[in-house]
C-alpha cells in the first residue's frame, strides 16, 4: 500500500486493560465512516516512532466509525508497542492503512477459537460475531494470570469458554490434546505467541488442513524463491560467512557458530538490529525507520540487494 492510501486517524480514547495492554480507539481525522472489515482483520499503523505495526481490530466492522485495537507493550520493543503506549495519547494523529484480512472466518457449523495473550484480539472479534449470529463455538483463552488477561469478564461471559492461566510456567501450559485427539468438524482459529501456534500446528497434523487457521504477523517473507546467496563479513572479527539462498543472515550466522540475539525472527520486534558498515540492503522488516535504513539492518529478514554486506558484529 502506498503512503498516499493511508488515512490520518486520531486517537479518540485509550484505556489500560491490564498493566501491559492498552486499548486504543481511533477515528478518522475530521470524523466520518471508515472502510468496513470482517472479524480477523488488522490495520497497519505508523506508530509515533515511525515503525510500522499491524494490530487486529476488535470492534464490529460492519459500518465502523472507529477502529479499536489493543496493544501489548513488548519488553523488547524499541519503537512499536512502546511508542504506542508512551506517545499515542488522546488527540495524537496516526497514519493508518485500511483494514486487511488474512484470517477470515469461513462459514462452518461450529468453531474452536484459541487465543493466547494479546492474540485474543482477532479471536474476540470472531467470538462476538459468532455469538451475535447464534453460531456454536468454544473459546480457549490462555494467559499468565487473571491480572494479565485483557477482556477477561467479557470472555468469561461466553457460553462455552475455558480460561487457563499458566503463571508463566512451562509445565502448567494448557493441554490441548483432548480437543484434537479425534479430528472434528469444527474450524479452528488460533492466534497467540509462537509456541502456542506451533503446539496447535503440531497436534492438529491429522486434521484436514483447511480446518485449521492461524493468524501470525510473521507475514514478512524471510526467504523468497528468487533469493540468491551472498556473503556477510563481520567487521569485528573480519570473518566472512556465506548466506545461502534459503537461509536468513541470522540463521546462517548461527549455523556458523556466531552468537546472535533475536526474538520474533520476522522483522517485527527490533531485537536483531545491527549496524550496517557497508553494502546495499533489501530491507524486509517492519521496524526500521526510513532514516535508519542507510546504516542499519534487521538480520532476521533482510538480505543483500546486490553484492555483499559488512555488518558491525
Ligand atoms: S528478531 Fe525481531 S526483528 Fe529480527
Amino acid at each position: 500500500m502506498n503512503a498516499e492510501d493511508r488515512m490520518q486517524m486520531e486517537v479518540s480514547a485509550r484505556e489500560d486493560l491490564t498493566s501491559h495492554i492498552c486499548q486504543f480507539t481511533l477515528v478518522k481525522q475530521g470524523g466520518g465512516d471508515l472502510p468496513a472489515f470482517t472479524p480477523g482483520a488488522h490495520i497497519t499503523i505508523e506508530t509515533p516512532s515511525g515503525a510500522m505495526r499491524r494490530y487486529s481490530l476488535v470492534n464490529d466492522g460492519s459500518a465502523p466509525t472507529e477502529y479499536v485495537i489493543s496493544v501489548k507493550r513488548e519488553p523488547e520493543s524499541r519503537g512499536g508497542s512502546a511508542s504506542m503506549h508512551d506517545d499515542a495519547q488522546v488527540g495524537t494523529v496516526l497514519s493508518v492503512e485500511a483494514p486487511e484480512n488474512d484470517f477470515e472466518l469461513v462459514d462452518a457449523k461450529s468453531y474452536l477459537l484459541i487465543g493466547g495473550g494479546i492474540g485474543i484480539t482477532p479471536i474476540l472479534s470472531m467470538a462476538r460475531k459468532l455469538k451475535a449470529e447464534g453460531k456454536p463455538f468454544q473459546l480457549i483463552y490462555c494467559t499468565r494470570s487473571a491480572e494479565e488477561t485483557a477482556y477477561l469478564e467479557e470472555c468469561q461471559s461466553f457460553d462455552n469458554v475455558i480460561i487457563h492461566h499458566d503463571g508463566g510456567d512451562i509445565d502448567e501450559v494448557y493441554d490441548f490434546w483432548d480437543h484434537f485427539e479425534e479430528p472434528g468438524k469444527e474450524h479452528v482459529y488460533c492466534c497467540g505467541p509462537a509456541p502456542l501456534m506451533e503446539e496447535i500446528e503440531a497436534i492438529s497434523g491429522h486434521w484436514p488442513e483447511q480446518q485449521i487457521h492461524f493468524e501470525d504477523f510473521n507475514a514478512v517473507s524471510v526467504v523468497r524463491d528468487d533469493d540468491k546467496p551472498f556473503n556477510v563479513t563481520l567487521a569485528k572479527s573480519g570473518r566472512t560467512i556465506e548466506i545461502p539462498a534459503d537461509r536468513s543472515i541470522l540463521e546462517a550466522l548461527r549455523d556458523a557458530g556466531e552468537e546472535t540475539v533475536s526474538s520474533c525472527e520476522s522483522g517485527t520486534c527490533g531485537t536483531c538490529k545491527c549496524k550496517l558498515v557497508e553494502g546495499d540492503v533489501d530491507h524486509r522488516d517492519l521496524v526500521l525507520m526510513d532514516e535508519e535504513k542507510s546504516d542499519h539492518i534487521m538480520i532476521c529478514v533482510s538480505r543483500a540487494k546486490a553484492g555483499d554486506l559488512v555488518v558491525d558484529l
